[in-house]
């Protein structure tokens, strides 16, 4: 085996980053004393000032210090050793291009030594989702809007906070002060330490020209120091000053102190989560085989959030439906996502916070590696949920989807802008990142795999290291076990996967004359015409076949880059001539296969056999996958792809059944305005009618209350699918339930309708209703008190066909003060976008009115990017694209930081257009065909009409919004 670099690998080898983006490194913090006052008062505009000590270590002798600055006031600083001042200060000042504050003095800072600088700075605290913001609620008894002041720093927004040197790699520790109101409680990284009642601000403010000025000295002052912290990078630290409370988590679960803080009303929603944290914490102290380093951990829910949640070490904060459940108004979907996100963040204490990227570049580590630990601990705390299939599912699709673009990018990715930073908090980075990781421990074994991580953990514990520091790690460790081919690093393989955009797709030839099997690599491309790249990767062969020929399993074989082909015999697979064969057994890395006519058949007909199970649960996932991609990119028949997928009318597995309808969701975006929709219903109707009455439909609440997350969420799509295929009977009940819901005294306690599927019965409530319906939702969004059930209700709303209610809440979402919080301003343009009729108000409205929204959206992660990839992806003539283009000529100045996006969404229309073109009267014609022929071979007699139902409900009940981060 050989192993060349291919020109694509040479030419993103880390390009250096250009060194006007970045600190020049001449002085270096070691130590941060930062002190806060904050007024959190709307008459004084929330005024605040600040003064930071920085200890600073000299490793080149310079004039100059230079560090990150952005949107806060500065007074003059003062560079001293010890309290003696030693240089003059002769001019400062911020240059915005890249935040940088450039101080000059008088003469030399000497190399080695340790001076002090300080820095007084002030300015108001705005309404915003970063940086230090003011986050709003109403308190349910009082009535009172209350305000709280919370932090989101990553990537780089500590220096909207406090003037500091602001990349990952200048680490620090860190002291911390701050002044408030006796009224609220502040909390960060580290326990406190003292608490001080001060009437006058005077005697801690020695800066008393500038501030007193600006802020007048108050009574009833509380100041709260807290312990000096570990080192850490700045975009970790965090505070929040607030009147919310708190619960302790039993202390048998953990040696750590865990609180988990809410607003009042809301507490009662944190038992999940105080149990969940320090279970999950204690395993992977465990798993890491390393101690939790911090005494104690904080998790809260914000109000107003931009992501999802924040790891800040020993601080994490969330959106309030990613850490609060409620057992009668959450459902079960949402317990799994507060457990989620609670296991990555705490995933993320030792491998992000501990060991820390040196540059953004190698994000996709952090998220990568937390997004897969996320499975293992949430399989640790759930045992029953099967979480590490259904992410490494979830994780594949999503990824094979995107990554299939010419446009995608590689997961190791050059940076050379720190703007262009929050881009590559996308899906690449991290459910490619978690794909990747998971390959590695399937094929260097659990063990290997723990041992190097630990040695890593352990080796840059308080400190910085890139993915080739990983490697090594992880090669040493399988050198000794003797798991990887000879002569080959783990480096060697993983750059294949991580430095190239893109992934394989294998053909497979068998011969079944003499049994063996010819396997070929190129990339796969959404637009086939264009793959013409010579990329190659390190693809681990899996195979598994027909079980009466199974021995023990066939050892892991390797394809290797550049190797062109190669070939596996007999004793190497195992299957004999009339066995069916499958690759990518339990879908250990991300490619996609391509088989002979005849293998394909085999699959065929096991699948359809009484005895579908015999392919295993992820080979009926990979099969489905990439059949229906095939289809899609004309690579195999869709005769083929359909005759496969009418297996699923008996599947009682919810991801070969997720996977399948996915393949359809594809066909359907195209279709869904469309006059060919109809045929397409009929065909699903056909497909699905039968699980849709196994499952337990909408009448029923027979499952609902059991705990088997794969029933319920069998349910759960089946019904949203149903409905809006015009399954006899769905919608009824739906509107029925409905109904009934708005005839119930106390609505907002009483709810009739089951828990997991109230989004598909509220989104059909409102579809088929009128304007009271509508009105009726709104009215319990405003007044719900926990977020799953607001969440569910707003997307409810995006639901209704009626033009100018749309228009309306479209409107809503650019104006301040209408209700909708600026964190959901992005899910509700989204859902409204991807609605029949939704689509074409929406797009008109983001042509219309694009500078409120960039506006709206200003600070937050990624947002116009989702939402220009959302409105492409509905597209399918070229029409619509072109007046897309003409109209980005004009607004190019809002699309600024979403290049990448944008790209990737015009590739995708075009796409949609190829593929109109090409199959769509193929496709619809084999849909018809299809649907006579389940006629004839089935049972199932539903007394449904032929006569096409056009028009359709569009229900989000697998909603997984995108930008929900961190
Ligand atoms: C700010 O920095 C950029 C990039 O280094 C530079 O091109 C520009 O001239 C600077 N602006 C000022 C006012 O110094
Ligand atoms: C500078 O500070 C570091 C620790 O912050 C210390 O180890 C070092 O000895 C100091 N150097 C001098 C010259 O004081
Ligand atoms: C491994 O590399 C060494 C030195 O380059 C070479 O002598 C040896 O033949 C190689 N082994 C294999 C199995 O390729
Ligand atoms: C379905 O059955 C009808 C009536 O028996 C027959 O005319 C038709 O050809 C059959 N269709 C297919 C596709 O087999
Ligand atoms: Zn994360």
């Amino acid at each position: 085996m050989r192993w060349l670099h291919t020109v694509a690998v040479a030419c993103l080898l880390h390009v250096a980053v250009p060194a006007e983006y970045l600190l020049p490194g001449d002085v270096v913090p070691t130590h941060y004393h930062l002190k806060y006052a904050f007024d959190i008062d709307p008459a004084t505009n929330f005024s605040y000032f600040g003064v930071v000590d920085i200890y600073l270590n000299v490793k080149k002798a310079t004039s100059k210090i230079v560090l990150h600055a952005n949107d806060i006031l500065i007074a003059i600083p003062i560079v001293r050793v010890g309290d003696v001042p030693s240089h003059k200060v002769t001019g400062y000042k911020v240059n915005d291009t890249y935040s940088l504050m450039t101080i000059s003095l008088d003469k030399d800072l000497q190399e080695d030594q340790n001076y002090t600088l300080t820095i007084p700075f002030y300015g108001n605290i705005k309404h915003g989702l970063d940086g230090a913001y003011i986050s709003t609620y109403v308190d349910k008894m009082t009535k009172e809007k209350e305000y709280l002041i919370t932090t989101q720093f990553e990537a780089i927004s500590a220096r909207k906070a406090f003037p500091c040197f602001d990349e990952p790699m200048y680490k620090a520790t860190y002291s911390i002060v701050i002044g408030h109101h006796k009224d609220y409680t502040a909390i960060s990284n580290m326990p406190l330490e003292n608490s001080v009642s001060e009437n006058a601000l005077e005697d801690h403010w020695p800066w008393s020209q500038i501030e007193k000025k600006f802020m007048k000295p108050k009574s009833d002052f509380v100041w709260d120091s807290y312990e000096k912290s570990v080192a850490m990078s700045t975009y970790l630290l965090a505070f929040v000053v607030s009147k919310f409370s708190f619960v302790q988590s039993p202390p048998e679960l953990s040696d750590t102190k865990f609180k988990i803080w809410a607003r009042p009303d809301a507490l009662d929603q944190t038992a999940y989560a105080s149990t969940t944290g320090p279970k999950a914490l204690s395993y992977f102290e465990q798993w890491f085989n390393l101690s939790y380093p911090l005494p104690k951990q904080d998790m809260i829910a914000i109000p107003d959030f931009a992501s999802g949640a924040m790891e800040n070490w020993g601080l994490i904060t969330y959106r309030e439906k990613d850490l609060l459940y409620d057992e009668k108004q959450s459902s079960f979907l949402n317990k799994e996502r507060v457990a989620t996100v609670i296991a990555h963040e705490l995933a993320h204490q030792w491998f992000g916070n501990l060991v820390t990227m040196k540059w953004w570049s190698d994000l996709w580590l952090n998220e990568g590696f937390a997004t897969f630990a996320a499975t293992v601990a949430v399989n640790h705390v759930e045992p029953t949920w099967n979480a590490d299939k259904s992410s490494a599912v979830n994780d594949m699709l999503l990824i094979l989807n995107l990554d299939a673009l010419e446009s995608s990018h590689p997961v190791s990715v050059p940076i050379d802008d720190p703007k262009r930073i929050s881009e590559i908090f996308d899906d690449i980075s991290y459910q490619k990142g978690s794909t990747l990781i998971r390959m590695m421990t399937m094929f260097l074994g659990d063990e290997v795999f723990r041992k190097a991580i630990n040695n890593y953990l352990r080796k840059y514990s308080y400190n910085n290291a890139e993915q080739d520091d990983l490697w090594l790690e992880l090669t040493a460790v399988s050198k000794k076990y003797g798991v990887l081919p000879n002569n080959v690093t783990v480096k060697d393989i993983m750059d294949t996967w991580t430095k190239q955009t893109g992934y394989p797709i294998l053909t497979v030839t068998r011969d079944y004359e003499d049994k063996s099997i010819t396997v070929s690599q190129r990339r796969y491309l959404s637009l086939a015409a264009r793959s013409t790249s010579l990329t190659s990767w390190w693809v681990p062969l899996s195979v598994v076949c027909e079980p009466e020929a199974r021995g023990p399993p066939p050892a892991l074989r390797w394809l290797a880059a550049n190797q062109g082909l190669t070939k596996l015999h007999r004793f190497e697979h195992g299957a004999e001539r009339d066995h069916w064969l499958l690759f990518n057994h339990n879908m250990i890395a991300p490619y996609r296969v391509n088989y002979d006519t005849r293998n394909w058949q085999l699959l065929s007909n096991a699948l359809k056999s009484n005895e579908y199970t015999r392919v295993p649960l992820l080979g009926r996932v990979q099969l489905l996958s990439d059949a229906f991609a095939l289809a899609w990119t004309n690579h195999l028949e869709y005769s083929t792809v359909l005759n496969l997928a009418s297996y699923l009318q008996h599947e009682t597995e919810y991801l070969p059944l997720y996977t399948g309808l996915r393949g359809l969701m594809q066909i359907e975006n195209v279709l869904k305005r469309s006059p060919d929709y109809g045929a397409f219903q009929k065909f699903v109707r056909k497909l699905i009618g039968d699980v849709y009455v196994r499952s337990g439909g909408l009448a029923t609440k027979k499952i609902l209350n059991g705990h088997d997350l794969n029933s319920v969420k069998m349910q759960v799509t089946i019904s949203s699918w149903a409905c809006r295929m015009k399954v006899p009977g769905c919608e009824e009940n739906a509107i029925q339930l409905y109904k009934q819901w708005m005839d119930t005294e106390n609505p907002d306690e009483n709810n009739p309708i089951p828990l997991d599927l109230r989004r598909t019965v509220y989104c059909v409530g409102v579809s088929r209703g009128s304007v009271a319906e509508w009105r009726w939702a709104l009215a319990r969004e405003q007044r719900a008190n926990v977020a799953a059930a607001r969440s569910a209700l707003l997307a409810a709303l995006t639901c209704t066909k009626d033009v100018w209610i749309l228009a309306q809440y479209l409107e809503w979402t650019v104006t301040e003060g209408s209700g909708v919080r600026k964190q959901d301003v992005l899910p509700v343009i989204v859902n409204i976008i991807r609605s029949p009729v939704g689509y074409y108000v929406a797009k008109d409205f983001i042509y219309t009115r694009v500078e409120e929204i960039y506006n709206t959206f200003k600070g937050q992660y990624r947002r116009m990017g989702e939402m220009i990839k959302t409105l492409l992806q509905q597209f399918t003539t070229q029409r619509e694209l072109d007046t897309f283009l003409e109209w980005r000529e004009k607004n190019a100045q809002y699309l600024v930081d979403s290049k990448l996006a944008v790209e990737q969404a015009i590739e995708n229309a075009q796409v949609n257009i190829n593929w109109i073109t090409k199959n769509r009267k193929n496709v619809v014609d084999k849909l018809r065909e299809f649907s006579t022929n389940y006629d004839n071979s089935t049972q199932i007699n539903h007394g449904m009409h032929s006569a096409a139902i056009t028009g359709s409900v569009q229900v989000f009940t697998v909603l997984i919004p995108l930008f929900m981060r961190n």
